[in-house]
């Protein structure tokens, strides 16, 4: 049985090109007082499993990655692979991102190395969700 993993062209790996975009309304999400703020209803890509949007930009120091696992729960992570910084995406049927780089480094829905390159974890951040919105504590 093959490894769970997102599948990649070589080309897609060398230029590290990741499968998970921005949110379609970029109005879906704001970052102030050290939180980023995803108000779920303008977010649907969020609604099902492995369902991912990456935030980026908005003053924020870190790029975040935020899914929803097989269990329902969300997640966001810092989206930096610790081997080289290339981006991350969640892999659908397993409770594991992977680096769309060459280096293959996957992590645990908690940022935890499971193999590849990377020798450090990436830093998960805490989620709240509460009255349709998910509250992400960055810094
Ligand atoms: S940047 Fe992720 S494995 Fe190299």
């Amino acid at each position: 049985m093959s490894k769970p993993g997102v599948r990649r062209s070589i080309l897609q790996r060398v230029f590290g090109i990741c499968a998970t975009r921005p949110p379609a309304d970029q109005g879906c999400w704001k970052f102030e007082g050290g939180k980023v703020i995803v108000t779920l209803s303008r977010a649907p890509e969020l609604a099902g499993e492995n369902g991912a949007i990456r935030l980026e930009g908005m003053g924020m120091l870190q790029r975040v990655l935020v899914f929803r696992g097989r269990d329902g729960k969300y997640h966001a992570l810092s989206n930096r692979c610790m081997h080289m910084g290339r981006r991350l995406d969640p892999v659908p049927g397993a409770e594991q991102v992977d680096c769309c780089s060459l280096g293959r480094s996957s992590y645990d829905h908690q940022g935890r190395i499971l193999s590849g390159m990377a020798r450090r974890n990436v830093l998960a951040f805490p989620v709240a969700e509460e009255g349709g919105e998910l509250s992400i504590q960055i810094q």
